[in-house]
């Protein structure tokens, strides 16, 4: 097929075939309604107004996909504003959903925060389950959808609420951290949660020389290496960083010693063994903006090498990276979906939504 040039002419098409989800009756879809769904072509017009849009992602999203993406991003773009909602979308999701229909990109804590400040009456979360629960626990009464709520995480399906009191009984006094990637219903039960950008401080905010750490082992490791707290760990793993290796990591270096290698805690020890920087994914984006390293290994999720890329295409990134098959879930037809069925809507039963947003709140809190 030959590279569409967006500069040069565009061939009206038919409509883009696009299979409708059949439109729900969730209570958000009684309260806003169900919009038409927008006619999705690809035209003049259509490459004129969303070419600034192509301009962010060029580097990494070749030109003849731009055609099947762009009306998608109109669409979006138009409804979103029709409907005054507001897109919240992970560091993980892919180039065109992160850079050309995001309000607010971000990590785990991030997100947390910016879901405190939305105005909008509809937030449509960009990443996982648990994302989308932590935005509906901080606004219970606004509407959060999730494009696919099938998008879970292997780290909040170790673990419920059930196996956390069963902790409280073994380990009676003992405080109990939970990363934000676990269910309400395990926060629910834990006294304060955090991410991977604040663990080693939230962990240290709890004045005691003991603390359960749930449900990341390695991230536990990670922060048991950088204090003298003892730490209890749960033996959940993320699916996507236990697969690095320290091996493969050395056979990079060895290849360009003077390549750069930033990991994120979810990896295991001997990967964070070979790592110049560790951090939350914000954390990995803002080395990279200072340094500016010329060869870079980030040991993470694939479409984060590629939205840094996008932004800094001076770097060079070798990707030994792995894709998170839930956060790849989320896709631009699922986002309109999303907006003009307003599906999937996160409902929490308000009793746990309340216990949970004791624990997420006491960690927004924290004193940065
Ligand atoms: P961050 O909070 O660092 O974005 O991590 C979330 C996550 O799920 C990483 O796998
Ligand atoms: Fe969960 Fe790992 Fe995917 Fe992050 S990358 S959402 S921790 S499975």
């Amino acid at each position: 097929m030959p590279l569409l040039d967006l500069q040069g002419p565009v061939v009206n098409r038919a409509p883009i075939a696009h299979v409708p989800a059949p439109a729900g009756s969730s209570a958000a879809a009684r309260k806003f309604g169900v919009k038409p769904m927008p006619e999705l072509v690809w035209n003049e017009d259509v490459a004129r107004e969303t070419a600034h849009l192509y301009e962010r992602i060029k580097t990494v999203v070749p030109a003849v996909e731009w055609p099947v993406f762009a009306p998608y991003v109109k669409a979006i773009n138009e409804l979103k504003r029709e409907r005054n909602a507001v897109i919240l979308a992970h560091n993980y999701q892919t180039p065109e959903i992160y850079n050309c229909v995001a309000d607010f990109v971000g990590d785990s804590l991030q997100l947390a925060r910016e879901a405190t400040k939305v105005k909008s009456e509809i937030i449509v979360q960009c990443g996982v389950h648990f994302m989308a629960e932590t935005s509906k626990i901080l606004n219970p009464e606004k509407t959060v959808l999730i494009p696919d709520s099938r998008a879970g995480c292997s780290l909040a399906a170790s673990i419920t609420g059930e196996d956390v009191r069963l902790l409280r009984d073994r380990f009676p006094g003992v405080p109990i951290v939970a990363y934000v990637n676990t269910s309400a219903d395990v926060k629910a039960e834990v006294d304060i949660c955090c991410t991977s950008s604040n663990a080693l401080e939230v962990v240290e905010s709890l004045g005691s020389d003991t603390v359960i750490f749930l449900p990341d082992q390695y991230l536990a490791k990670y922060v048991a290496s950088l204090t003298k707290v003892k730490i209890i760990a749960w033996k959940g793993a993320c699916e996507v960083h236990e697969r690095f290796t320290g091996d493969e990591l050395r056979l990079y270096r060895e290849s360009d010693p003077s390549i750069q290698i930033i990991a994120h805690p979810e990896c295991p020890p001997d990967v964070l063994a070979e790592a110049d920087y560790t951090g939350s994914t914000a954390g990995m984006i803002d080395w990279v903006r200072k340094k500016r390293p010329k060869r870079l290994v980030m040991v993470t999720e694939c479409s984060m090498a590629d939205n840094v890329q996008a932004e800094l295409p001076d770097v060079e990134f070798v990707r030994p990276c792995n894709l998170c098959p839930h956060m790849k879930r989320i896709t631009l037809p699922k986002i309109l979906d999303s907006l003009v069925y307003m599906k999937e809507e996160v409902v929490i039963d308000a009793m746990i939504a309340d216990k949970a947003r004791r624990s997420v709140e006491r960690m927004v809190n924290l004193k940065n």
